[in-house]
């Protein structure tokens, strides 16, 4: 029998539970052994709830109990999720996350920490909820250089922009139904401003490099500037805007970003709508493969941190190999990156836009007093130039 403890019993850790009861018979003959949860740490009491009697408030309980080989991490936030957790893995008690900011800031630390005490770190649930995305870049695809990920990583914002664009859905009701149905952050400007996406893009393209890529290098745009006329402008083009976190690497410059995009239909990430998350993964021999699923979520998220608990439970005493150095990559400024700009102007300034932007291809839609284009393809820096001097309404970055 293996001991384990759950930490934080909120919307994760109380699924964490949900799928262990209900899948028992499954994860047991998987893990090679049972797995039974002795303790469930939180603050609050549950009367009634019919695991009650496991519920601690005292972690050192759980830290000083020896027989405990696995905790599964579902509080979230840096503290005290960073000392419980290390404190955790100096003990050899392997440690399953669902907390991509712990994750994102502490990743490489906490992996060696683990390694050095003979035990694992794993984070599958912290990107793409229920996807399976960390397993596949670290176990599976380990004979491609990858040197391109493009993914919708935030269940959130999906969700609203797909409300947004199929039922002209209010931006902050959508938001509260995000929220009742347990996707948001409990902040969730941490997804409406592409937080949450960039914490999840620098964990990837960090397992993609094999090196950290710090989250505050990324640039990071949310989604609270979409409007429905972008909407409108999008459809007269054939296209839909979709929240992606991407990272590449060209001719030796590695870029990193988190923006509204407009892609067309014939994009793989075109049909990824509501909750579900999709992960573009392009390998220099394998070329394009892709990982979709639930993003968010209480079972989907407890799913994958329950699969980091039967591969830990496989691996007692052994060490996973999971190659994410500590040396910090240096990104590449997106100002050097080209593309095509869709480009929202007062109808005044018709004349001035054309001027300055040059060749551009004219977007008719019905929305009154503006003049809409697409620039011809330009580096982000050009862009903006041009775009100061115009003064423009809005603009959204072109995927091809
Ligand atoms: N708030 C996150 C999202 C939860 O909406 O994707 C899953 O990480």
């Amino acid at each position: 029998m293996i001991q384990i403890a759950v930490m934080g019993y909120g919307t994760v850790g109380s699924g964490v539970v949900e799928v262990i009861e209900k899948n028992k018979e499954e994860i047991n003959k998987k893990s090679g052994e049972d797995i039974n949860i002795k303790y469930i740490l939180d603050l609050r009491e549950f009367p009634g709830d019919p695991y009650a009697d496991k519920v601690v408030h005292d972690v050192e309980l759980i830290l000083n109990d020896p027989e405990i080989k696995i905790i599964c991490e579902t509080m979230g936030g840096l503290k005290p999720a960073y000392d419980f957790t290390k404190r955790a893995l100096m003990s050899g008690i392997s440690v399953c996350t669902s907390n991509k900011e712990l994750v994102a800031v502490h990743g490489p630390e906490l992996i060696e920490i683990a390694h050095a005490n003979k035990c694992n770190y794993l984070f599958e649930a912290s990107v793409g909820g229920g996807i399976p995305i960390i397993r596949p870049l670290n176990y599976s695809l380990t004979a491609e250089k990858i040197d391109g990920i493009t993914g919708i990583l935030n269940g959130t914002t999906n969700y609203i922009l797909s409300k947004m664009e199929k039922e002209g859905a209010d931006f902050g009701e959508v938001l509260k139904e995000a929220q009742e149905k347990g996707y948001a952050e409990r902040n969730p400007e941490a997804d409406v401003e592409g937080y949450d996406a960039c914490r999840k893009i620098a964990i990837l393209s960090s397992l993609m490099c094999g090196k950290n890529v710090k989250y505050q290098d990324i640039y990071t745009e949310g989604i609270t500037k979409i409007t429905p006329a972008d909407f409108v402008y999008a459809h007269a083009m054939g296209k839909t805007i979709k929240l992606l976190a991407q990272s590449k690497e060209k001719e030796g410059c590695f870029y990193a970003m988190v923006a509204p995009f407009m892609i067309s239909k014939s994009h793989p990430l075109y049909m990824v709508n509501d909750v579900f998350n999709a992960v573009c993964v392009h390998g220099n021999m394998l070329g394009d493969s892709m990982y979709y699923g639930r993003g968010a979520g209480k079972l989907p998220t407890a799913s994958a941190v329950v699969s980091d608990v039967v591969d830990c439970a496989r691996h007692i005493g052994k060490v996973i190999m999971c190659f994410w150095d500590s040396q910090d990559v240096a990104l590449t400024n997106i100002d050097q990156a080209s593309r095509r700009f869709f480009v929202r102007v007062a109808l005044e300034k018709e004349s001035q836009a054309l001027q300055v932007f040059e060749s551009v291809s004219v977007i008719e839609a019905p929305i009154e007093g503006e003049f809409a284009f697409v620039t011809d393809e330009m580096t982000e820096k050009e862009f903006n130039e041009k775009a100061e001097e115009v003064g423009i309404i809005g603009r959204i970055r072109i995927e091809e």
